[in-house]
C-alpha cells in the first residue's frame, strides 16, 4: 500500500489560486486527474492550463460553493470528463478582519455561508456521488488553526473553521460505513492573497501600523522557522487522498510548522 493518487478523479474548490492552487498542483504532479474549481472561471481555466502545460490532466470549471445547483452541476461534469469522482476537497474559503463587536449579521451569514455551509453542501453532494457509485471515496475539508483556536478580530472566521471541524467529525460519522474517509487540513499562516487581505485588515482596523506587521507578528513563533507557503499543504493532501490515508477518517491534520500544539 502506497500513497499514489495515479488517475483519481480529484476537484478542488477555490483552486483557482493560492492553497487550493497548490494543492491541485501537487495532486497534478502526482498523477491524479483534477478538477479546478472556482468562482473565478477565468483563474480555474487558467489554472487548469498551467496544470496541462506542465503534462498534468486538469479541467477548469466555474463552481459556487454556496450553491447547490452550481456543486452538482460540478460534480457531473466531472464524472462526464473523468468517469467518476474519487475525492472531493472543500478548499473554497474566505476571510474577514473585524473587532469583535463591529461583526455584523450580514458579515456573519458571508462568512458562514461560503466556509460553513459551502463546506456542508460539498460533503453531502461528494458523498452521494461515492454511494451511487457504490462506496469509498476520500474528503478533504480545508478548515485551520482558527478552527482549533478562536482569534479575535476573526471571530465569525474561527467560528466557521469551528463548523468545518465539526462537520469533518459528523460526516466521519456519517458515512464510514459506506468506506468513505473525511478528514481535515488546518493550515496556519499560509503567504496567500487571503493572507495580503488579512493583513491589510489588520491594518485598517487600526491594530496594526505598517504592511505586513500581522504577517510578520502571527510568523514570529513559528517553530519551523518560516510562514508556510502554499506548496507545504500538498504533501498532507496527496496522502489524504490516497490509500496510505484508507483507516483515517474524522480527523483535522494542522499543517503549520509548529504554532498550534494540540
Ligand atoms: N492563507 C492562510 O493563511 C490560510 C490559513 C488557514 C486556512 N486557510 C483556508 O484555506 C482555504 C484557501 O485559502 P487561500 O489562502 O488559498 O485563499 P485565497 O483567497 O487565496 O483563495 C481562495 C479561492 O477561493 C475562491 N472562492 C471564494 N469564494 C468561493 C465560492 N463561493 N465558491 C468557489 N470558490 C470560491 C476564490 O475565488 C479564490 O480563488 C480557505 O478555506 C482558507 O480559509 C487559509
Amino acid at each position: 500500500m502506497g500513497n499514489s493518487v495515479e488517475n483519481r478523479s480529484i476537484i478542488v474548490t477555490g483552486s483557482g489560486r493560492g492553497i487550493g492552487r497548490s494543492i491541485a498542483e501537487g495532486l497534478a504532479g502526482a498523477g491524479a486527474r483534477v478538477v479546478i474549481a472556482d468562482i473565478d472561471p477565468a483563474t480555474a481555466e487558467a489554472t487548469a492550463a498551467a496544470i496541462r502545460g506542465a503534462g498534468g490532466n486538469a479541467i477548469g470549471i466555474g463552481a459556487d460553493v454556496t450553491d447547490r445547483a452550481s456543486v452538482k452541476a460540478l460534480i457531473a461534469a466531472t464524472v462526464a470528463e473523468y468517469g467518476r469522482l474519487d475525492a472531493m476537497f472543500n478548499n473554497a474559503g474566505i476571510a474577514q478582519v473585524k473587532q469583535f463587536n463591529d461583526i455584523t449579521e450580514d458579515d456573519w451569514h458571508r462568512v458562514m455561508d461560503i466556509n460553513a455551509m459551502g463546506v456542508l453542501i460539498g460533503i453531502q453532494e461528494a458523498s452521494k456521488q461515492f454511494i451511487a457509485q457504490g462506496g469509498g471515496g476520500k474528503i478533504v475539508n480545508t478548515a485551520s488553526i482558527a478552527g482549533k483556536q478562536g482569534y479575535e478580530p476573526l471571530a465569525h472566521y474561527s467560528a466557521s473553521k469551528f463548523a468545518v471541524v465539526a462537520l469533518t467529525q459528523a460526516a466521519a460519522r456519517a458515512f464510514g460505513k459506506h468506506g468513505i474517509c473525511v478528514n481535515a487540513i488546518c493550515p496556519g499562516v499560509v503567504a496567500t492573497d487571503m493572507w495580503k487581505l488579512i493583513d491589510k485588515g489588520f491594518k485598517d482596523e487600526g491594530l496594526t501600523s505598517h504592511d505586513n506587521e500581522a504577517f510578520e507578528g502571527f510568523s514570529a513563533d513559528i517553530l519551523l522557522g518560516r510562514p508556510s507557503r502554499p506548496d507545504d499543504l500538498a504533501g498532507v493532501s496527496i496522502f489524504l487522498a490516497s490509500e496510505g490515508s484508507d483507516y483515517m477518517t474524522g480527523q483535522s491534520l494542522v499543517v503549520d510548522g509548529g504554532m498550534v500544539l494540540i
